[in-house]
């Protein structure tokens, strides 16, 4: 427990990087507060992974929607559930993202097993070069872009399509 609380509350109070911006919050209307702040309209739009079906299995990438028609959003905002003995989010703005919805298909059925929710970080030049996605790519800052999926219980803000 009292790690659990360190971590969270040292998170929060850690200075934002270089052009981040970023807020801890402990209600709805926070969080909807600070992503209308960071993407500058009122007109917003939340999204996120349904379930966790289909992890640590195959699966089967059905139709895709490109939010946004697809194109690279200049700000986004992204919200990650922190363990605290009440509900904590930590907020922050991510810059020049693509968002996609796919659905998820079971390769044998073809059913639908999951919505899922993808975001793709197109200018990596100011990550860590240990970052693990670099790691596991065999790339490095500024050379690729990182897509991944958005977990159940995070959460990604848009303006609304
Ligand atoms: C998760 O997948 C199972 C089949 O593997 C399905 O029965 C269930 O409805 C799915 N859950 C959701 C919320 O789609
Ligand atoms: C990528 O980000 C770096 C700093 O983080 C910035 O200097 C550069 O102009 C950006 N590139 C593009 C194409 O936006």
């Amino acid at each position: 427990m009292e790690t659990m609380i360190v971590e969270t509350l040292s998170d929060c109070e850690k200075a934002p990087s270089l052009g981040e911006t970023k807020r801890c919050v402990g209600s709805a209307e926070d969080m909807i507060d600070f992503a209308i702040s960071v993407l500058g309209r009122r007109n917003v739009a939340i999204r996120t992974t349904k379930n966790v079906n289909g992890s640590k299995q195959s699966i089967m990438i059905g139709s895709v929607k490109g939010i946004n028609g697809g194109k690279v959003m200049q700000q986004s905002v992204s919200c990650h559930q922190k363990l605290f003995p009440y509900l904590v989010y930590t907020c922050h703005s991510v810059p020049k993202v693509r968002v996609y919805e796919a659905d998820i298909l079971d390769p044998n059925s073809k059913a639908k097993i999951n919505y899922g929710v993808a975001i793709c970080h197109m200018n990596t030049s100011s990550w860590n070069p240990n970052h693990g996605a670099f790691l596991e790519l065999g790339s490095g800052p500024g050379r690729i872009e990182v897509c991944h999926w958005i977990f159940e219980n995070d959460l990604t803000w848009t303006v609304a399509d």
